[in-house]
């Protein structure tokens, strides 16, 4: 695991609150990586990947989701609406709650996605309720990565599964440049630490729950950074992220830091399927 503890929860929150209404002019209603089969649109490989990890946790109709980190609620009503999820979508950020709920019942979503603020490493959700817990690139900013698994492990019926999207940092041994490469993506993206893929199998294991499946796809991730950079490029975005303060330029500033960091194997993108026990 890469450490960098100088991060603060109300930075992140107060990123996420600020730099939603960009992402959503600049990206699209999801918040995460796009995943390229060939030369799809940007908007088609982020749905492609919540379709690829949906797969993946064969997750049944009418299921009971817990979306965490649910950002703009791209995936809670992308499960709604596709599988009939009674989905419950968590964020740090009030900006992103009030968003996700409005768009959802603007747009008539059924059945309706309930979105709630708060901190998904302090929530109490009930015990044993959820067919499946989902998080999409949320994991990176936890503070205490293995205790919050233990917690969503309890939040699993029996047979429940955890579907999980996160940045990894690269299996070590990494040498000293691509260490301080994953330190910089830190930084720069408020993530306290990035798990190895193996750091996320242990976590799994430690709180009860099987790994079921697994994949790297930083090659089909990879390209997200490519066309943020490009927008970033040709776009007056940099200087309206001044107006916001300095946090906003820095997180900017590293989405070169993010792609050299996949290219030379300093970080992974990474998919995992675990599943609870019986009882
Ligand atoms: C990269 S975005 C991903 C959003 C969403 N999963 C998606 O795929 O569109 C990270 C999300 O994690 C949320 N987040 C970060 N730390 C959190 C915490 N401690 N509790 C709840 N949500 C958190 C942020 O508010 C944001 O919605």
């Amino acid at each position: 695991m890469i450490e960098f503890p100088d991060v603060a929860k109300g930075v992140i929150r107060n990123h996420y609150d600020i730099i939603t209404p960009f992402y959503r002019l600049f990206w699209g209603p999801h918040i995460h990586h796009g995943y390229w089969e060939s030369d799809e649109s940007s908007q088609r490989a982020q749905v492609q990947l919540t379709e690829r990890l949906a797969k993946a946790a064969s997750i049944a109709p009418a299921s009971r989701v817990y979306d965490i980190g649910c950002g703009m609620g791209g995936s809670s009503v992308w499960l709604a609406k596709n599988l009939g999820c009674q989905v419950t979508g968590v964020t740090l950020s009030p900006v992103q709650r009030l968003y996700a709920s409005s768009a959802a019942s603007l747009r008539g979503v059924k059945p309706r996605p309930k979105f709630i603020r708060a901190d998904a490493e302090a929530v109490a959700l009930d015990q044993g309720s959820a067919d499946v817990v989902w998080s999409i690139e949320c994991t990176e900013h936890f503070f205490d990565k293995p205790a919050f698994f233990r917690k969503a492990a309890g939040w699993l019926k029996p047979q429940g599964r955890f579907a999980l999207c996160a940045w990894l940092a690269g299996e070590p041994p990494l040498s000293a440049e691509q260490t301080e490469l994953t330190r910089q993506v830190c930084r720069g993206m408020f993530c306290p630490s990035l798990g190895t893929a193996s750091d996320y199998c242990k976590w799994f294991q430690e709180a009860g729950l099987t790994v079921t499946y697994q994949a790297i796809w930083t090659k089909q991730v990879q390209r997200t950074w490519e066309i943020c950079l490009d927008r970033v490029e040709r776009t007056r975005i940099r200087h309206l992220a001044k107006l916001f303060g300095a946090n906003h330029v820095l997180f900017l500033d590293h989405f070169q830091a993010i792609l050299d960091a996949y290219r030379t194997g300093a970080m992974e993108y990474g998919c995992f399927i675990a599943q609870r026990g019986s009882k």
